[in-house]
């Protein structure tokens, strides 16, 4: 509890009631109420997580209730201010989070805030059979996040955009769902014309042949390029992307800027999507095309 003393304050100086004297230099314990101040909006430790907390209050959790070499385990670790706080403590630490996006991030915490390395993630989703069983806001982020992109700035309802890739911040268009037809590809290069792009990605677990003749299309008569990117282009980190995999960074890029309140998708948006899903699905039943033959 030591390390946690705070300073006396209107009681500097001031003899006990049994006429002992309070020792100012280590200060006086801390009582049952903390007052700290949230995480502010410009604060560098921000990571814009909803819940995210101080930083300096877990330091004085931690530095109360443990010892350096000690190990903090925070099974709900959120964006990982735990163990931030523990790793500039020198406590070893274990963070468990449910949320692929939430290990992602607490991962570039840790490195960023507390310059901590050989980080190891385990049980993240690393098989085709496991993106598919992610609920779609965490699929959403693996695909933006392997791409090194950021969260789209407008409504995730609006043209279908749900985010823009890495520096030249072009469309790209999420699909939780395999055969996808010409439709979609149809549908998105309107959305990609509205952007002001002349390029844009999709990416699914697989197209349709229709989706690559209309991506065919398009390129000849427009010069748009649509790439159809499967998810196996992604975990073999053979699209031509720039991705830390790449060797062009020696750090891990920042996580997408976290969406504006008013740009969370509606009810009525989420059911369209999977209504989306719904024709994927259905365009399974289409032809595969697979590009290499
Ligand atoms: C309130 S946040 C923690 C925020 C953290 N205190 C911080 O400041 O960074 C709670 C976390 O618990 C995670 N969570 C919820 N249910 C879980 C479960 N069953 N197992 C593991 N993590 C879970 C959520 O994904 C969320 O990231």
């Amino acid at each position: 509890m030591d390390a946690v003393r705070t300073e006396h304050k209107w009681t500097k100086g001031q003899p006990r009631a049994d006429g002992s004297e309070r020792s100012v230099e280590i200060g006086k314990l801390p009582d049952d109420v903390w007052e700290h101040h949230a995480v502010m909006p410009w604060s560098k430790e921000r990571a814009g997580y909803p819940t995210q907390k101080p930083e300096e209050l877990l330091r004085r959790i931690i530095a109360a209730s443990s010892n350096p070499g000690d190990i903090v385990l925070d099974p709900f670790a959120g964006c990982g201010t735990a163990l931030v706080a523990a790793h500039q403590l020198g406590r070893q630490w274990i963070g468990i989070d449910i949320s692929p996006t939430g290990v992602n991030l607490m991962k570039r915490q840790i490195q960023r805030r507390a310059g901590a390395e050989n980080i190891k993630l385990v049980g993240m989703p690393v098989t085709e059979a496991q993106l598919r069983e992610l609920k779609p806001f965490e699929f959403q982020n693996w695909v933006i996040d392997r791409m090194n992109g950021s969260g789209s700035p407008r409504k995730s309802g609006d043209m279908g955009i749900d985010g823009l890739s890495f520096l030249l911040h072009e469309p790209i268009q999420v699909k939780q769902s395999s055969g996808i037809g010409r439709n979609v590809v149809d549908n998105f290069e309107t959305a990609v014309k509205r952007s002001g792009h002349t390029k844009g990605y999709i990416v699914a677990f697989s197209f349709g042949k229709g989706a690559y003749e209309e991506a065919a299309r398009v390129k000849g008569a427009e010069g748009m390029v649509i790439e159809l990117l499967t998810v196996a282009d992604l975990l073999e980190g053979k699209a031509d992307l720039v991705t830390p995999e790449t060797g062009l960074f020696s750090v891990d890029l920042p996580m997408p800027e976290p969406r504006a309140p008013e740009s969370l998708p509606s009810v009525e948006e989420l059911i369209a999507s999977e209504t989306g899903q719904e024709l994927g699905r259905v365009a399974e039943a289409e032809e595969l095309y697979d590009p290499s033959n």
